[in-house]
């Protein structure tokens, strides 16, 4: 089985002795079925030749951070997003310093922090710079700044040395790197997913609609389909490009949603994002309405409810494990719950988008999760890419629960 079957993965070449075993793991990540891109520091470049590694990866070697012509052909923020996993290997005690405080003078540090994949480092240095009081206290920042340490491990060194700071084999690297996306595995789970606002026409050039970018639920989409999900995303209209690896439904109206959704039936999990208007429009004036004289400075508009699609869905025989969304600005969790309960959900999300550093168009967002026993998970403020990992990762710790 190819453990990294479609996987993107970046590997970062630091300027280590161990530079040597970059070439052995360029194969053996692509044995595993990775599409594998090299990135390689300066050091590393007096190691081991781009060439190389470029030969052995089949795609070209990404060396400068101000190169034009690379710029061009895949911009650093571009290729921060295409990876699905960053690994340094090797990763020498400056390039761990250097994570450690930010630095982005290169373009492997600028990806580490660019990027929204997870990052995971191979130490190799000299056993004394090791076992240092700083690189100890690097290794430990990184580790909890969720970066993954790959070893070191024991043995002798390049330069006669025998201790801890070896580089981990190529093999068991590929296979470190491979468990990084087993954790998260949700190959074949069909999962729908409702994003964005929807829009209710009141005449041909006008309509009812509200703030919702769809930002959450494009990176949740995006996030599903990265570990595996075959995603669906219904969206209402929306400024954002279509993740990959997912099949994008456009609509306008809640009426429109609910029919997508409906045929996009049975699935296994539904992730209700959507910012749904609650009300149309009686009736859609087949012509621009016109200012009407006799009726003063007002206009009344007899507006009907739409359709619940998250309650519609809920309630079906073949109905799937469900999450909703709580938007709220006061009372948040015992509205949430309220919803919980009321919609037949088996989850909810809820936020509190009186706070303008989180929740509709904004790029963080930070939340809380109720399940039926009404126990609450926080999930505290990061970037929506970030967020939507960990609700991805936490829905499919659930849903296994539920299955078994
Ligand atoms: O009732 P409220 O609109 O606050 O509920 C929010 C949750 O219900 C969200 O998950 C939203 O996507 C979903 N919803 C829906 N259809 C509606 C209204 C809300 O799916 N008409």
């Amino acid at each position: 089985m190819q453990r990294l079957y479609r996987k993107r993965v970046i590997l970062g070449v630091g300027g280590g002795i161990a530079a040597y075993k970059s070439a052995e793991l360029v194969r053996r990540l692509r044995d595993q079925g990775a599409d594998v891109r090299v990135v390689m520091t300066k050091g590393g470049r007096e190691f081991i030749t781009p060439l190389t590694l470029q030969a052995l990866s089949g795609n070209p070697v990404h060396l400068d951070l101000l190169d034009p012509a690379a710029e061009a052909a895949m911009g650093h923020i571009e290729l921060a997003r295409w990876a699905d996993l960053v690994l340094i290997a090797p990763a020498t005690a400056d390039l761990m310093a250097r994570l450690v405080q930010g630095v982005a003078d290169d373009l492997l540090t600028t990806l580490v922090l660019a990027t929204d994949a997870p990052v995971a480092v191979a130490p190799a240095m000299n056993q004394a710079m090791w076992g240092d009081a700083a690189t100890q206290a690097n290794a430990i920042a990184l580790q909890k700044r969720g970066i993954r340490l790959f070893g070191p491990a024991a043995g002798s060194q390049a330069c006669g040395d025998v201790g801890m700071g070896r580089m981990l084999e190529a093999e068991e690297l590929a296979q470190r790197a491979a468990d990084c996306f087993e954790s998260r595995a949700l190959d074949g789970v069909r999962m729908l997913i409702t994003a964005g606002p929807t829009q209710e026409n009141i005449d041909p050039v006008r309509y009812i609609t509200n703030h919702s970018s769809g930002k959450m639920g494009f990176a949740l989409a995006e996030a599903a389909a990265e570990a595996g999900a075959q995603v669906t995303l219904v969206t209402g209209p929306v400024h954002l490009p279509t993740p990959d690896r997912v099949n994008r439904i456009d609509v306008v109206s809640a009426r429109d949603m609910l029919a997508a959704c409906e045929a996009s039936m049975p699935c296994d999990v539904l992730i209700a994002s959507a910012a749904v208007a609650d009300y149309r429009p009686e009736v859609i004036a087949p012509h621009k309405l016109k200012k009407d004289p006799t009726s003063g400075d007002g206009l009344l508009l007899q507006l009907v409810r739409n359709p619940d699609i998250l309650a519609t869905l809920a309630q079906r025989p073949d109905r799937p494990f469900s999450v909703g969304f709580a938007a709220e600005t006061e009372n948040l969790i015992e509205y949430a719950a309220r919803k919980l309960q009321s919609k037949n959900l088996d989850l909810i999300v809820a936020n509190d988008v009186a706070n303008p550093n989180i929740g509709f168009n904004s790029e963080d967002n930070a939340c809380s999760v109720i399940d039926r026993e009404l126990h609450e998970t926080r999930f505290p403020q990061t970037s929506k890419a970030k967020i939507a990992r960990q609700l991805i990762d936490f829905i499919r710790e659930r849903l296994t629960r539920h299955q078994d």
